[in-house]
């Protein structure tokens, strides 16, 4: 991926099927999402036009530093803004809506469509007259003359006014963050048409940034949209690619990571500020490997917090070892803790914690944060020496014991 390759990011408009363009925008300056998550090779806000018979509908926007750049596609596409009627807000986040008041100020005629509980919220964002919004309900469907809208409720995806909206004619799910992915549009915005592997892989790791907290939603939804029985030729999210020939992919994706199945596997989540406590991680590591567990290293200081919850998703496993830094936890090592606290990471899966440290230990604090991280907590945390004393290793072998016991319930990965 290069989001440096200027010629092949700059997209213009591009049709999807007959009647419905992607007028998106790559955004290759943001080094992080959300100022959190780290996107070496961008990002893409995909917005639609829906060109019907009787009206246009733009559905979902684009962040603000780029939102010029979005209304000229709308204008490539259409001509006169003042055709749009509508501005469907599957989602109110601003990377996809810090757009729509300056659309809204150029296409005259335009309403904005949006959820009850998202109109609820849209004032604490954006200055929209209540006039030009438009309330719809789960299943309401909206006539554009030979084209027709349908809204359908999947909310926490991950916000509480979520919904996608459903081209019915042609088959379109436009689906916003879900089934999303990192990454820019490099010379397509076409599954078949681009690196797949890639951003099939970004789409993992931006589902556990972003709506790992909220996979029983994602299930529901999608379990929602089997029910309906609605035909979906295209897949249309608000990041990453258009599906249009791997749609079964992307979904079976977000169905298995929703429901993660867990290994026999032990991320060791450690850090170390002068090599005596990655002396015990290896031992941990080795032992734990003797005994058939597939163990993953994690240097918290040198991995982002975004590729560590990617990377635990299908642990069995955590375990965390880390020296004591001023009387508390070594800080990368409580960032990660925090980050699988925020994302509830531990539901389901096991922790061991190790702790060393002089002349100070700092364990509660580490116990109270992965259990309301939803972690079950192996044993008794173990404080240890820097140097560990023969007593310090019996306490660390037990450790070690119970942690291959508890694994043995999970398969091998194969
Ligand atoms: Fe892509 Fe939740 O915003």
């Amino acid at each position: 991926m290069d989001c440096t390759d200027t010629k092949r990011i700059s997209l213009g408009p591009r049709q999807i099927v007959k009647d419905v363009y992607w007028v998106g925008v790559n955004d290759c300056v943001k080094d992080l999402f959300e100022s959190l998550w780290p996107i070496p090779d961008g990002i893409s806000y995909n917005a639609y036009v829906v060109v019907g018979s009787e009206g246009v509908a733009v559905i979902d926007g684009v962040d603000k530093h780029l939102t010029y750049e979005y209304i000229e596609k709308i204008r490539e596409v259409i001509g006169d803004l003042d055709r749009v009627k509508y501005v469907v807000i599957n989602h109110l986040e601003p990377d996809h809506h810090a757009s729509t008041p300056t659309l809204l100020s150029l296409a005259r005629n335009a309403r904005v469509v949006i959820s009850p509980v998202g109109a609820k919220i849209i004032q604490t964002l954006y200055d929209i007259p209540k006039e030009r919004i438009v309330e719809v309900v789960d299943g309401e469907k909206l006539s554009l003359g030979d084209r027709t809208l349908r809204f359908i409720y999947t909310p926490w995806l991950h916000w509480p006014e979520t919904m996608m909206t459903y081209l019915e004619e042609e088959g379109v799910l436009f689906s916003c963050d879900a089934f999303g992915s990192y990454g820019a549009l490099i010379g397509s915005i076409f599954d078949d048409e681009v690196n797949l592997e890639y951003y099939l892989g970004e789409a993992r790791r931006y589902f556990s940034n972003i709506v790992l907290k909220y996979s029983r939603n994602a299930l529901d939804a999608i379990s929602k949209i089997e029910k309906l029985g609605l035909k979906i030729s295209v897949l249309a999210p608000s990041h990453g690619p258009v599906y249009r020939k791997h749609v079964d992919k992307i979904v079976s994706l977000y169905r298995d990571i929703s429901q993660p199945k867990l290994y026999a596997k032990a991320s060791i989540i450690y850090g170390s500020m002068y090599g005596r406590t990655e002396e015990i991680v290896e031992k941990v590591a080795e032992s734990l490997r003797k005994s058939g567990v597939l163990v993953e290293l994690i240097d918290a200081a040198r991995v982002h917090p975004s590729y560590i919850l990617h990377f635990v998703l299908d642990s069995g496993a955590v375990v965390f070892i880390y020296p004591t830094y001023d009387a508390a936890v070594f800080p990368p090592v409580w960032e990660a803790m925090n980050y699988l606290y925020i994302k509830q990471v531990g539901r389901g899966r096991a922790a061991a914690i190790i702790n060393t440290g002089s002349w100070g230990f700092a364990v509660k604090e580490a116990v109270e944060l992965l259990s309301k991280a939803g972690f079950r907590i192996l044993g008794q945390a173990v404080a240890v020496r820097a140097i560990p004393t023969p007593e310090d290793e019996k306490k660390i072998r037990e450790l070690i014991e119970k942690l291959v016991e508890e694994l043995k319930k999970f398969v091998s990965q194969p």
